[in-house]
């Protein structure tokens, strides 16, 4: 396996990332992120007094539009394996008092959630550093957690196919977003990560296709001129 797909890999770039990662995250989707991260939430409709698993959560920049959809009876549980994400999701949980959250440090793909147990699926920007081997597997681990009938929206950014905004986007992503990392972080090649693991991305065709199995019915989802894109769907058995 290509090394930036291993887990101890990834691991480490979201450790040093940890500290500069919503700025840089904000920053370099021009705002984008929060309203992609809202629109993929709201792509599933998810209903109060559910149990909604948010899947490689990062620091949870995706529970406060899951939250707006839930009540008292509704569990979050949010998983993530960087020690330096997870400890600031324990911050970030702080804010959500009211609500009841379970904040998991584990591996996406040895995960403890039982079996059939949970409604709703959502990763946020968690696509991309996953080779097809291991989306298969994240399709695999997406079945057995789901109720039969349960939904799942998965987002991550992408570049845009025969668009006007591909040169200026890619200009971006290789000489832009370095230099920004070289501001916040004091490391540019830590952000250039984020470029290489976008350009082998692509978009989440590959992602559907993978997904596109018997036991879901699947649809392909474009945000923005297709600068981010994802997967939603139900598993039906
Ligand atoms: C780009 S961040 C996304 C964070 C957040 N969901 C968001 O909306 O910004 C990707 C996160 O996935 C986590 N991650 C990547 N692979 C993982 C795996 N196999 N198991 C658990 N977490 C993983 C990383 O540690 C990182 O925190």
């Amino acid at each position: 396996m290509k090394e930036i797909y291993e887990a101890k890999f990834v691991e480490n770039l979201f450790d040093k990332m940890s500290s500069s990662y919503s700025k840089m995250n904000y920053i370099t989707s021009f705002g984008f992120s929060e309203r992609w991260r809202r629109q993929c939430v709201e792509e599933i409709g998810i209903e109060k007094g559910k149990i909604v698993v948010d899947l490689m959560t990062g620091m949870g920049e995706c529970w406060k539009h899951i939250l707006k959809k839930s009540d008292n009876n509704s569990k979050l549980i949010g998983i993530d394996f960087s020690t330096e994400m997870i400890n600031r999701a324990k911050k970030n949980k702080l804010n959500f008092s009211d609500y009841e959250i379970e904040i998991l440090k584990e591996n996406v793909f040895e995960n403890s959630i039982s079996n059939e147990s949970t409604d709703f699926v959502i990763s946020g920007f968690g696509l991309k550093t996953f080779n097809d081997q291991q989306l298969g597997k994240l399709a695999n681990e997406i079945h057995r957690i789901l109720k039969v009938d349960g939904k799942f929206s998965l987002i991550d950014v992408s570049v845009p196919k025969k668009s006007f905004l591909k040169p200026f986007y890619m200009f971006y992503l290789k000489k832009i977003i370095p230099i920004l990392g070289k501001l916040f972080l004091g490391s540019p090649e830590t952000y250039k990560m984020l470029g290489v693991y976008t350009e082998e991305f692509g978009n989440s065709k590959n992602v559907f296709q993978i997904f596109n199995r018997p036991e879901f019915k699947v649809e392909y989802v474009e945000y923005f001129y297709g600068c981010a894109t994802g997967i939603k769907g139900i598993k039906i058995k």
